[in-house]
C-alpha cells in the first residue's frame, strides 16, 4: 500500500543537537562545567545554523516532504523578557527555505533546552515557568505563526517522570561498582551517561550552584516530581491557548516518549503501570489537542519481578536498547485506543553504524504504520530521527542516528542510502 498523497514523510532534528553555539542555554552551561556528565561539549554541533539550506535541500532532493525542527528558546529570549529579532529572522529563513523546497515545516518550541535564566528561577519545577513559556510561545507565534501549519509545544513532555523512575534504580546502582551502572542506560530513550554522572556527582553540585544558583538545577531533562509533571502539561496548555488565540488554524500538539510496554506472563501489572505513567495519565491534558506526537524507539518487557533486560541474543543499538521496529506499530495502536485525534510519528529511529540496519529498521517501522493506516487509524506523518548524525546529549557525538553523516572535521554532509530509502516511500 502506498501512503496517502498528503502523508508527511520527513526527518527530525532539535536545535541544540545540530545548530551549534547555543551559548545561552542550560545545556551549554552544563557542558562547560569542570565535572560535567557530558562526554563532550556540543560546540559547533553540525553547524546547521549556517548550513540549514544545504541540509533542507538534501532532505527535499531525497523525496521527503516534511522537516521537524525546533526553535531555540535561549536564542530567541536570551534574557528574561528580551527577545532577539535577529534570531527570529533566522528561523523565518529556515521556514522559507522549507517552503521553497515544498517541505512542510513542523516546529517544536521546546526540545529539552531552556535559557539559563529560566533555570535560575527554578526551572521546570517552578510555577512561573508556565507563564514564561506562554509568553515565549505567544512571541514566536506572533512572529512566525502566519507561516506555520504545525506546532509541537514541548518535546517528550513525559521524559522527567521516566527519569524519576530510573533515578530510583540509579540510587541503588550508585552503591554498586560504577561499571555496572552502564546496564541502565539502555532503559531510557535518550542519551544519558550514568557512569560519568555518578563519578561526578559530588563535584557537580557545587559547580551547578555557581552557575544556576542551586546544586540541583531543574533542567527539563531531570527527575520530575508529580507536581513538576503536571506543571509541564499546564505549560503546554497555556502555550496552546496563546497559539490558538493568534492563529486558530495552526495544529497544536505535544510529543511523548513511549515504549512498547509488553507483559510476559506475570508482568501484566508492571507493564500496565508503566503505560499509565508514560501515557494514560496525561489524557486529561491532551484530549482536545489537534494531534499527538508519537515518539518511539524500542520496547520494554516486564516479568513477575518488573522490567526485564533485552531478550537473550537480541540485536542492540548503539544506545544499548533492543533494535525492535515493530514497537512503533504497537505503540500507535495502543495510543489510538484512548486518544482519538490525529497522530504524527514525530520521532522514530535507530543508532547503528551499519546503515543497512537502518534501512531494515525504517522498512519494518513503515510497514507497521501502513498496517495502522489500513485499519483506519489517523496517522498523518512519519518523521525519522534524525536527519543527520548529531549531538546525542550526554553521550556526545558517538551515536549515529542520522540519514546523513557529518564529517566532524570539515562539516561536510554525506547522505547515507537510508535517506533515499526513506524518500522512496512517497
Ligand atoms: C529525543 C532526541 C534524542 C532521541 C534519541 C529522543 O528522546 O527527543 O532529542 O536525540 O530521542 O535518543
Amino acid at each position: 500500500m502506498a501512503f496517502p498523497k498528503d502523508f508527511l514523510i520527513g526527518a527530525a532534528t532539535a536545535a541544540h543537537q545540530v545548530e551549534g553555539n547555543n551559548i545561552h542555554s542550560d545545556y551549554w552551561a552544563q557542558e562547560q562545567l569542570p565535572h560535567t556528565s557530558f562526554a563532550e561539549p556540543s560546540g559547533l554541533a553540525c553547524d546547521h545554523y549556517n548550513r540549514f539550506e544545504e541540509d533542507i535541500r538534501l532532505l527535499a532532493e531525497a523525496g521527503l516532504n516534511a522537516y521537524r525542527f525546533s526553535v531555540e528558546w535561549a536564542r530567541i529570549e536570551p534574557e528574561e523578557g528580551k527577545f532577539d529579532e535577529d534570531e527570529i529572522e533566522h528561523y523565518r529563513r529556515v521556514i522559507a527555505c522549507c517552503k521553497a523546497h515544498g517541505v512542510e515545516p513542523i516546529v517544536t518550541l521546546m526540545h529539552f533546552t531552556s535559557p539559563v535564566w529560566l533555570i535560575r528561577k527554578g526551572g521546570w519545577e517552578s510555577e512561573s515557568t508556565v507563564e514564561d513559556f506562554r509568553r515565549y510561545a505567544a512571541y514566536v507565534t506572533e512572529q512566525l505563526g502566519g507561516e506555520l501549519n504545525y506546532i509541537c509545544t514541548i518535546n517528550e513532555a513525559n521524559m522527567g517522570l521516566q527519569l524519576a523512575a530510573i533515578a530510583k534504580r540509579f540510587t541503588l546502582m550508585a552503591q554498586q561498582a560504577a561499571k555496572k551502572a552502564k546496564s541502565a542506560e539502555g532503559t531510557v530513550q535518550v542519551g544519558m551517561n550514568f557512569e560519568k554522572m555518578m563519578e561526578n556527582m559530588k563535584f557537580a553540585a557545587a559547580e551547578n550552584a555557581a552557575v544556576f544558583g542551586t546544586p540541583q538545577p531543574q533542567i527539563f531533562v531531570s527527575s520530575r516530581t508529580p507536581e513538576g509533571d503536571e506543571l509541564v502539561f499546564r505549560a503546554h496548555q497555556a502555550a496552546k491557548e496563546a497559539i490558538k488565540a493568534l492563529y486558530p488554524n495552526i495544529k497544536v500538539g505535544i510529543t511523548l516518549s513511549m515504549h512498547d510496554c509488553q507483559a510476559l506472563p506475570g508482568g501484566e501489572s508492571f507493564a500496565d503501570a508503566a503505560w499509565d505513567e508514560e501515557f494514560r495519565h496525561y489524557l486529561p491534558y491532551i484530549e482536545g489537542d489537534d494531534f499527538l506526537g508519537v515518539q518511539n524507539y524500542t520496547r520494554t518487557q516486564y516479568g513477575p519481578e518488573g522490567q526485564l533486560p533485552a531478550p537473550e541474543g537480541a540485536e542492540l543499538t548503539q544506545m544499548d536498547y533492543e533494535l525492535y521496529p515493530e514497537a512503533l506499530e504497537h505503540v500507535i495502536r495502543r495510543v489510538h485506543e484512548d486518544f482519538h485525534g490525529d497522530l504524527i510519528v514525530t520521532e522514530n529511529g535507530v543508532a547503528v553504524s551499519d546503515d543497512s540496519r537502518r534501512v531494515e529498521f525504517i522498512g519494518r517501522a513503515l510497514k507497521g504504520v501502513e498496517n495502522c493506516l489500513a485499519d483506519g487509524i489517523p496517522v498523518k506523518g512519519y518523521m525519522y530521527w534524525s536527519l543527520m548524525d548529531n549531538f546525542e546529549w550526554q553521550k556526545g557525538f558517538s551515536m549515529t542516528f542520522g540519514l546523513i553523516a557529518v564529517d566532524r572535521n570539515t562539516m561536510e554532509r554525506h547522505p547515507k542510502p537510508s535517506l533515499a530509502f526513506l524518500g522512496s516511500h512517497r
